[in-house]
């Protein structure tokens, strides 16, 4: 059921998710058990290529994983982590939440949308803990460069990743294998969905273990490891949460994790098609539009023409013929609960009035992406 003639995003799901979610039913076992664990395993191997070992673990959602990486990772009360403003505010509030202070980095170039290298240099001080690099559309940012920087300064690096799940960035390497820990949503409109999920992924065992026991507040053992193993007792190393996902969700979350190629691939021959037809269209300029690999395509980002109507017109327009737009993101420096002096972030708030975000779902056809042009460019055209 829709509202829209071509909504913003459209699930993909499948008679197998149907049938995975019964058999988690019929299964006597709805708590977090064989499906998260195998879910995560399949996870990890994946991201390894076969080559590193990664450990995974689900979570009930990606800030529930940035939380977590923040408490692995010790920052706390005192520390500053780097961020960018062009995000979903997710990112500062859980530097916030682990009790540090947000410092916002601006992006690249308005056709480079991710953390500025040089940017997040000049905004190192003494207190500096982490950067969080968030691979904007699923396109991969600088991490060689932050990286470096990171080494540099005794620094760690987070990736978010939640655009991107198995997409890889121009030298072929997976997004969310280079930092020290990494998180993705599996929430409704993204690129492998749960309804609500995520996970927390790192090379280094130990940091995936905290997660592991603080997503289960802190407790030694399980509920399954205990009817599995007839154990009674646990104990509470440190006060944790409950972020568990449960089996349903990871039952839907292997199946669509296995479908993760093939809608990556339908992205990319979308997002392709936009970028030719929106070619044609005057003072509209298109991020990352010279990236084509097997990148997660999760955003159809677009800057409107400088000289023209406003965006929150051209969304009007829009919706006003039946098509569902939105943008990514309003920088997070300029919602209330953020908002300080002094902060300059030059191409963030250059770009952000102009960001839209065109409709985009592996179910999308053709004749839908020329529709979605055909209704912007009318709804450019002056009245
Ligand atoms: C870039 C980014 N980071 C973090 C999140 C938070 O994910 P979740 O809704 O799973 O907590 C989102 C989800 O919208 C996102 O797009």
């Amino acid at each position: 059921m829709t509202l829209w003639r071509i909504p913003y995003f459209e699930l993909s799901l499948s008679d197998e998710e149907k049938r995975a979610v019964a058999d988690v039913l019929e299964s006597g076992w709805l708590a977090m058990g064989p499906n998260v664990a195998a879910l995560e395993q399949d996870f990890g191997r994946l991201l390894g290529d076969g080559s590193s070992e990664f450990a995974a673990v689900a979570l009930s959602s990606c800030t529930a994983a940035l939380h977590l990486a923040m408490l692995a990772l010790d920052v706390g009360p005192g520390d500053e982590v780097i961020c960018p403003s062009l995000t979903f505010v997710a990112d500062a509030n859980a530097i916030r939440t682990a009790g540090a202070t947000v410092v916002f980095a601006d992006v690249c170039s308005p056709h480079e949308l991710t953390l500025d290298p040089e940017d997040v240099a000049r905004k190192l001080t003494a207190r500096t803990k982490a950067v969080v690099v968030v691979h904007y559309g699923g396109y991969g940012a600088r991490t060689d460069e932050l990286l470096e920087l990171c080494r540099a300064h005794g620094l760690a690096l987070i990736e978010d990743a939640c655009h991107g799940p198995l997409a890889r960035d121009d030298q072929g390497r997976m997004l969310g294998t280079q930092g020290d820990v990494s998180c993705y949503s599996f929430y409704s409109n993204k690129n492998m969905t749960t309804g609500e999920g995520g996970m927390l992924v790192s090379r280094h065992q130990e940091i995936a273990a905290r997660a592991r026991r603080l997503r289960s507040h802190g407790m030694t053992t399980t509920t399954h490891d205990r009817f599995r193993t007839h154990a009674f007792g646990y104990d509470v190393a440190e006060v944790g949460f409950n972020y568990r996902m449960d089996e349903l969700r990871a039952a839907i979350g292997r199946v669509q994790l296995g479908r993760v190629p093939h809608f990556s691939a339908r992205r990319r021959q979308l997002v392709l098609r936009y970028r030719s037809a929106l070619a044609e269209v005057r003072g509209l300029e298109i991020p990352f539009a010279n990236h084509d690999g097997d990148h997660g395509f999760h955003v159809m980002a677009v800057l409107l023409p400088r000289a023209g109507p406003s965006r929150p017109a051209v969304m009007q327009k829009m919706a006003e013929r039946g098509v569902q737009t939105s943008y990514h993101y309003q920088p997070i420096h300029s919602f209330t609960a953020y908002r300080e002096e002094g902060v300059t972030l030059p191409v963030t708030d250059a770009v952000a009035p102009r960001l839209l975000s065109l409709p985009l779902y592996p179910t999308m056809t053709d004749e839908q992406v020329d529709d979605v042009v055909r209704t912007l460019t009318e709804s450019l055209a002056p009245c």
